[in-house]
């Protein structure tokens, strides 16, 4: 304030107020400048995986939609589709792994002469989770940046040996997990997974707009758990809603990748650890896997082209 008060004379005043504008101009355009070194710096640059040809992540905002269950049946159902093709399981849930028990897995990976870990392999698909490195009951009781620490390391020091698709399996929500990842690796598509409910819808949408706003390709929605069939008289009920998924996937304008009914196998086989496109593969249920897998492939090939 008396700094401007002495100032008396105009001219003397306005020709420094033009200096001090051009300072200004010139200090913010610097200050701009070291703003975006500084971004830059903190961004993580987006680095491919060694040995991965293209990352698929299965997501949804919303918890317990199924999006493990389509996880692994999606890998398996893009080997059943295509024998020559070698497919990974990646569990990014850190908090609560679930594909050891799906996969049937269990023990510490070993480590490989460059110190990678080496994926526990089950029905021909290399798997690496969380829960071979921690305790079956140990609470993970974590804060965002070993989160982001954890994430890194099931991305990076993981002998992969050469695969086409990396499948991963997000945990609920549009958290650290999903922006560290997305942050980190090149991701050729996502594919959201919701139960035609009004609720799940609402987190699937956030899911899928987050994933639009990080500029990784949405291929789908797949429609989960939309219709149960009494197995005694065979008559079909809509426990969650029947064309929620559908209306979503058009609203948002993406493809509806598949629906996969509500059906006691598919919950007995994963329970078992054997999932229904191995154990059951000759089942609807399986089926109806395989042609996510088959839509999950031909969307790849649109949005890659
Ligand atoms: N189509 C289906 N028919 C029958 N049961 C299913 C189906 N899809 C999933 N389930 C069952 O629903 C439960 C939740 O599935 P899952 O663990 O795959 O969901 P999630 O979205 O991964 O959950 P979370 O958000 O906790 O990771 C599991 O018991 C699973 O077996
Ligand atoms: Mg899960």
């Amino acid at each position: 304030m008396n700094v401007w008060r002495s100032y008396s004379d105009k001219s003397l005043f306005s020709s420094l107020l033009c200096s001090c504008v051009s300072q200004r101009s010139v200090d913010s355009k610097a200050l701009q400048e070291r703003q975006k070194q500084i971004m830059a710096k903190g961004l993580p640059k987006q680095k491919p995986i060694a040995g991965v040809k293209q990352v698929i992540v299965v997501a949804s905002g919303k918890g317990g939609v199924g999006k493990s269950t389509t996880a692994v049946n999606l890998a398996l159902g893009l080997m059943a589709n295509d024998s020559s093709k070698s497919v990974g399981l990646l569990d990014a849930d850190v908090y609560g792994p679930s594909i050891p028990k799906l996969m049937n897995l269990k023990g510490n990976p070993e480590l490989s002469d460059n110190n990678l870990m080496v994926p526990l392999t089950n029905y021909g698909i290399p798997c690496m989770s969380m829960g071979f490195l921690v305790e079956d009951v140990a609470p993970i009781v974590w804060r965002g940046l070993m989160v982001m620490s954890a994430i890194e390391k099931l991305l990076r020091q993981v002998d992969w040996g050469s695969l086409d698709y990396l499948v991963v399996d997000m945990p609920p929500g549009t958290g650290d997990v999903q922006l560290s990842i997305t942050q980190n690796i090149p991701i050729a598509g996502a594919v959201i997974v919701s139960t035609p409910q009004d609720i799940a819808l609402l987190d699937a949408r956030r899911g899928a707009e987050m994933f639009k706003k990080v500029h990784v390709p949405v291929l789908g929605l797949v429609q989960n758990m939309s219709v149960f069939q009494c197995p005694n008289c065979r008559h079909q009920t809509h426990i969650f809603g029947s064309d929620g998924a559908r209306q979503l996937a058009d609203t948002l304008g993406v493809r509806l990748l598949g629906d996969v009914p509500l059906h006691l196998n598919i919950r007995e086989t994963s329970d078992r650890g054997q999932p229904v496109v191995v154990s059951s593969p000759d089942s609807p249920e399986a089926e109806a896997y395989r042609k996510v897998a088959s839509a999950v492939v031909q969307r790849l090939q649109e949005v890659n082209t």
